[in-house]
């Protein structure tokens, strides 16, 4: 049985900071929590998932980029360090913490993450196009960013002026 939890969206204190460093590997509540995390993923329709989106501050995240028509793809990425990035692809960026913006968002397009599995076992993992870009937005919520921190200031005071707009009409 998995939990689908609820997202946490963007205002909450858990999403702006550092998540912690997991030490702990191997053990049944690291396993639910990652099948719980996958679960609600998917009943989201996201592609990728951290656990600070969840309420947790963990370094945890997980991704699954493959076609949904197609077999999974489960990554489980916990705590990931971006290890090469090179080129540059500009692409429409969402997050489910931020439900209904979608921006442009300006990443590399080749990236190298270096993380541990459910194990404890370190793995590097290259990823192009979406998977990178994947990559390289969980590791961000990791460290309390989210994708807004990449757009112009003008832009994210909009969303920021938007999101506040709706808290105060109670739909945020
Ligand atoms: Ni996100």
């Amino acid at each position: 049985m998995s939990k689908i939890y609820p997202i946490v969206k963007y205002g909450d204190a858990v999403l702006a900071r550092p998540a912690a460093t997991v030490t702990e590997f191997a053990t049944p509540e690291l396993r639910q929590l990652l099948e719980d995390m996958f679960d609600s993923m998917y009943a989201a329709n996201g592609v990728g998932l951290a656990a600070p989106q969840i309420g947790i501050g963990r370094r945890i995240a997980v991704v699954d980029c493959a076609p949904r028509e197609g077999p999974p793809e489960r990554m489980v990425l916990i705590n990931p360090e971006i290890i090469h990035a090179e080129g540059k692809q500009t692409e429409e960026e969402g997050c489910l913490s931020l439900p209904g913006f979608r921006e442009s968002v300006t990443r590399a397009m080749q990236v190298t993450v270096r993380a541990q599995d459910a194990e404890g076992n370190w793995f590097e993992r290259t990823g192009e196009e979406l998977l990178a870009r994947a990559f390289l937005h969980e590791t961000d919520h990791l460290n309390g960013r989210l994708f807004i921190t990449h757009l112009s200031s003008l832009k994210r005071e909009l969303i920021k002026k938007k999101i506040k707009k709706l808290r105060q009409d109670g739909e945020w």
